[in-house]
């Protein structure tokens, strides 16, 4: 039962108010029993109860709830340094796609990779993540593409689940691609998709989320809709991968399904913008995919000026975004997409706990609710994003355990 004191900034990032409103407390303490939050506030209002609670020092640090990455690709075979070079050397992503690499290679190389190797690779990243202060990750599979090895991966993530201190939530990316082999009989992908692969994987509760990829190298609109609404009837929430690399109407698409979420968006239209702002549909920004692949940044401002909430995630894979620095993905998104410190961070706790329908679980830190918490050596926020350096999470605690502990980093001071 310990009492966390002398915690300079508490950002409590509770569901309600503005994007930029984290519910800051100054010379906050936290308490926590098991799992639990008992007691959050101002250290002078600790009642006596807690006084006897052992105690420890934040020594002035900044608590943020845990983080919460909502969009990756966790399980994947080989890497992709190769087509980060090519696109360096003027190749585009979808050039490169069109050539045959791209995510058909990462599914190569997952279908030849065994479920353990899998496994391990994924524990290895979940440990870097939480050095980090990430306590959730959403998991997306899309690099097996039939029944059998799509299966696999969300299998890998259950596992997880069960194995590792992490909050894990599965989503199906079935419609990551059309594999190779159906290259020519598209439509009896989707077939399969929809009458196999979502029942299949709604049956043995696999997956909270389907996913698509709306896009001309992936799927149109008219088969996102159909693979979003087979999924949606057995239970699993939409999300989209949308109007990455061109406006594709996918924004539209994710308000006229309820989508939890629409992600990417580099290119989104104004009136997809006023779609899922009427839709309350979160719009997920991973400026690490926009920089590693040339794209213009999210335009979060006029999302955010629209009403939608803007989370802020990794989209860690082999491609596009190789690296699961959620660190630097929130700098990124302050300087290239002009959201302030606090912003991002809302972005990557209640935000993105939201794009996760764990609005009343995860990112936020109040009574009652889950102790998941990050000590950050920084004074706040604005300070964490503005001397941008390796390290700085200190501790992290997931459900009360410390799954993380640094205790000094280089000094900010
Ligand atoms: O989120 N956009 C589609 N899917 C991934 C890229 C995956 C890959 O390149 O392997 C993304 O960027
Ligand atoms: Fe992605």
């Amino acid at each position: 039962m310990p009492v966390l004191r002398n915690i300079g900034f508490l950002a409590r990032c509770l569901p309600e108010g503005a994007q930029a409103d984290i519910h800051p407390i100054r010379n906050a303490a936290l308490a926590w029993e098991g799992k639990t939050i008992a007691w959050i506030g101002p250290e002078v209002d600790l009642p006596s109860e807690f006084q006897a609670w052992a105690t420890e020092d934040a020594e002035g640090r900044l608590v943020v709830p845990g983080l919460v990455d909502c969009h990756t690709h966790l399980a994947f075979g080989g890497w992709r340094s190769d087509e980060f070079e090519a696109r360096l050397l003027g190749k585009s992503y979808l050039e490169i796609a069109a050539a045959g690499g791209g995510i058909a290679s990462t599914v190569r190389h997952t279908r030849e990779a065994t479920r353990d190797a899998l496994l391990e690779r994924c524990r290895g990243f979940l440990v870097g993540m939480a050095r980090l202060g990430v306590t959730t990750v959403e998991c997306k599979s899309g690099y097996g593409l039939s029944v059998e090895r799509e299966l696999v991966l969300l299998e890998v993530y259950a596992e997880l689940a069960r194995t590792e201190r992490m909050g894990i939530v599965s989503t199906l990316l079935g419609a990551h691609i059309v594999p190779p082999e159906y290259r020519d009989r598209r439509t009896a992908y989707v077939d399969l998709l929809v009458d196999e692969l979502i029942p299949a994987v709604a049956r043995a509760r696999l997956a909270q989320f389907c996913d698509v990829f709306v896009e001309q190298s992936a799927f149109s609109v008219a088969e996102a809709r159909r693979i979003l609404l087979a999924g949606k009837a057995v239970g699993l929430r939409p999300k989209l991968h949308a109007d990455q690399l061109s406006d594709g109407g996918g924004a539209l698409l994710a308000a006229e399904v309820g989508a939890a979420s629409a992600d990417h968006l580099e290119y989104i239209s104004d009136s997809g913008i006023a779609a899922m702002a009427r839709a309350g549909v979160v719009a997920v920004s991973l400026p690490l995919a926009s920089v590693y692949l040339g794209q213009p940044p999210l335009r979060a401002r006029r999302l955010i000026d629209a009403g939608v909430a803007v989370g802020v995630a990794t989209d860690f894979n082999p491609g596009s975004a190789p690296s699961y620095d959620l660190h630097l993905a929130l700098f990124l998104a302050c300087t290239l997409e002009r959201m302030t410190p606090a912003e991002v961070l809302k972005g990557a706790t209640i935000i993105a706990a939201r794009a996760l329908g764990l609005e009343d679980s995860a990112g936020c830190l109040a009574a009652r609710r889950a102790a998941d918490f990050a000590v950050i050596d920084a004074p706040d926020p604005t300070f964490w994003m503005y001397h941008f350096r390796p390290e700085t999470c200190l501790r992290t605690v997931r459900q009360g355990e410390t799954v993380w502990f640094r205790g000094r980093s280089p000094s900010c001071a």
